[in-house]
This record gives structure tokens, C-alpha cells and sequence, in this order.
């Protein structure tokens, strides 16, 4: 028996982090970024400058100017280009400094800060942190039809892989009184799983239904969620698990609501935006780590589901034990995420290929109901 490769740690040079960086991840909402503004970025236990150029191009540079190392975001955007607070040193969107101030001209054309491929999709704005040149951007056909595409995001305070290992039997403990459930997904499923080409298809029976799952490697799911109103039915949903550091991941969500026309119009009356409520559920998920009750607490959230689904992740611990874990034949897709992601590893360490990973153009996600 081989020792466990590490695949909870994604810091710069880690085996994981060596890995996730080979794939584009989302790090920010788009409607998040308003044109001229800047923020700070934590992705993978590093830090970056995300800013959206006057034109409304969105950029991702290092997190320091490289004069004398002030954290850039606190600048400003001029044009496309990020200008350093401090001595206002300007660099452009491939970091490269174009403007010194206070210095003789010539020197700038040496100076540079790091800069990362940025695209934007789903809503979501994608940066490549890797080596090289990025592979393609991933695309979902899935979630470019018609309807109304909702983005929503929350922090977590666990590692990515705590998701990761999320099955379909914990949605008949967890979420037994939610929106799911309400949604008539009750009952143990008998689960089933299977690799495939671009990561593997999960499958939980009850009854008639079957309810089908398809998880991207190596950190995107891609299934049916409950609707958000009688009226509006089952919506696709693409999520990324994007690891803050090693102690926090940020989930992704990119939803189609199948509502066209008036039925959207109305559908954006009823349903404002989502929203971030992180902040509320860590706090409350706490409180019921220390002791209160979920049932006591959730009129308090917006997010049932998510919170429902906190509690039981952060329970884990920040970065459980796995050696610990006590897996019985329910658990075979747990068991499946944990081999893909063993032999890849294996292969990045030892420098052979990894698996390409392509997806068909069409997947079907089922709601199980
Ligand atoms: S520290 Fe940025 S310009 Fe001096
Ligand atoms: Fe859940």
C-alpha cells in the first residue's frame, strides 16, 4: 500500500496545487467587479490584484508593486492599467510597468509584476494561475440556453476537498427538511458511480428516479437543483470549488433557471439576486458546532440548503483525518474522487502525462425526482 498523496494542500509548489493549476478556476463574481475598480484576491494560498479596466476588461495581476511592494489593489485603475497608491508607479495588464513618476524614462521598461490569462463567462471571471499557456476555457453549452442565469458564491470555512467528497446520501440527512426535500428528493438513493472521460457520472436510484450528477475534474459538479419557485422548475447549476487556502474554499455557482420571455420578467420580480451570506452562515454554523440547534437557527438564513450543508462540512473539521475515515461500499464515489485524484497526482509527481480530460457535447444532469 502506497502512503496517501496529499491532495487537501494547494499552495504554490504543493503536488495538489501543482495539479489545480493546471485548470482555469473562477475567482470572482462578474457583477461583483464593477469597471475601474480593484480588489485583493486569495486563491490556492496566493495572494493577487484582480481589477476591471475603464474598457471592461478584467485583469489579474501579482498582489505587490514591485517598487517597494505596496499591496496594488489599494491604487487605482486608469484605462486598462492599475496605478500603485504609494509612488504611482502604473503597470499595464500583462504587468508590465508602464509609468515611473519619479524615475528616469527607460527604467520602467524592466519592470514588471506578474500577470495571469482572465476571462469571463457564466458570470464568472476566470483566471489560468498556472505555468505555460492555458488550456482552453472549459465552455458549458448547458448553461448558454435561454432562461435567466443566476450567480451565486459563498466562503466556506473548510478545505475544498471537504466538497469535494460531498455524496448524494446526505441530501436524506441533511437537507431532510429543505427546499430538496420539498422538491419531493427524499429517501436514501442506492448510488452508483463511474469514470468517465472527463471526470465521472454519479447516479442515486429511489424508487423510479434516478438522479444523475456529472463532476468535471478536478473541482466542478454539474447537476439539477431545486426550484426556487412552483413556478420556475429544476435549474442547471455548474459549481466550482476554488480553495482559498488550505483552511477555506469558495464555492462558484453558476444557475439557469428555464424561465423565458414574461416567465423571466417575472421570475427576476420574485427573485432578487443572490446573495453572499457567508458572514451569517459561518457565524450561525458555529453556534451549532458549540452546541445550538440547526432547527432553532435557520429562520435566521435566506440559504437553507447552504447552511444545512455548512454545518455538516465544517463538522469535518478545517482538514479532516481521512486516513481515519471508515468508507463502506455507499461510499463509492468518495472512493472514486479519492482514486482519480491519487493517480494523477502520482503521474504529476513521477512527470508522466496526465489524463486529458474532454467532456461530450452535451451532458444530461437528472433532478432524481
Ligand atoms: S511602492 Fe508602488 S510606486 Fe512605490
Ligand atoms: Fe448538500
Amino acid at each position: 500500500m502506497h502512503a496517501t498523496l496529499d491532495y487537501v494542500h494547494t499552495g504554490p509548489g504543493t503536488l495538489a496545487g501543482r495539479y489545480m493549476r493546471t485548470f482555469w478556476h473562477p475567482v470572482w463574481r462578474s457583477q461583483d467587479l464593477p469597471a475601474g475598480r480593484a480588489f485583493p484576491i486569495r486563491v490556492m494560498s496566493e495572494d493577487f490584484t484582480l481589477y476591471r479596466g475603464e474598457t471592461g476588461t478584467p485583469h489579474v495581476v501579482g498582489p505587490r508593486c514591485a517598487h517597494r511592494r505596496t499591496q496594488l489593489s489599494v491604487g487605482w485603475v486608469e484605462g486598462d492599467s492599475i496605478r500603485c497608491l504609494y509612488h504611482g508607479w502604473k503597470y499595464d495588464g500583462a504587468g508590465q510597468c508602464v509609468e515611473q513618476p519619479g524615475e528616469d524614462a527607460g527604467f520602467a521598461d524592466n519592470v514588471r509584476v506578474p500577470s495571469y490569462p482572465t476571462r469571463e463567462y457564466l458570470g464568472l471571471i476566470f483566471a489560468y494561475l498556472g505555468e505555460g499557456a492555458p488550456p482552453e476555457l472549459r465552455r458549458f453549452p448547458e448553461l448558454e440556453a435561454e432562461g435567466v442565469l443566476e450567480v451565486e458564491t459563498f466562503r466556506r470555512d473548510c478545505n475544498f476537498f471537504n466538497h469535494m467528497d460531498l455524496d448524494l446520501a446526505h441530501i436524506a440527512f441533511v437537507h431532510r427538511e429543505s427546499p430538496e426535500a420539498d422538491a419531493g428528493l427524499v429517501g436514501i438513493p442506492e448510488v452508483d458511480c463511474e469514470e468517465t472521460p472527463y471526470g465521472f457520472v454519479l447516479t442515486g436510484k429511489r424508487g423510479n428516479s434516478t438522479q444523475v450528477q456529472h463532476r468535471l475534474m478536478p473541482n466542478v459538479s454539474y447537476f439539477k437543483v431545486y426550484p426556487k419557485d412552483a413556478a420556475s422548475g429544476w435549474r442547471d447549476r455548474v459549481a466550482w470549488r476554488v480553495p482559498i487556502d488550505d483552511e477555506h474554499y469558495r464555492s462558484f455557482m453558476s444557475d439557469l433557471a428555464h424561465v423565458t420571455g414574461e416567465a423571466a420578467e417575472s421570475y427576476r420580480r420574485r427573485n432578487a439576486p443572490p446573495v453572499d451570506h457567508s458572514d451569517l452562515i459561518t457565524k450561525l454554523s458555529a453556534a451549532v458546532r458549540a452546541g445550538a440547534r440547526i432547527k432553532d437557527l435557520q429562520d435566521q438564513t435566506p440559504d437553507l440548503v447552504f447552511f444545512q450543508d455548512d454545518v455538516v462540512l465544517t463538522a469535518q473539521g478545517a482538514i479532516p483525518d481521512r486516513e481515519q475515515d471508515c468508507l463502506g461500499p455507499a461510499d463509492k464515489s468518495v472512493m472514486l474522487t479519492r482514486a482519480i485524484w491519487q493517480r494523477e497526482l502520482k503521474a504529476l509527481a513521477e512527470g508522466r502525462p496526465l489524463t486529458q480530460w474532454t467532456r461530450p457535447s452535451q451532458l444530461v444532469a437528472r433532478t432524481g425526482v
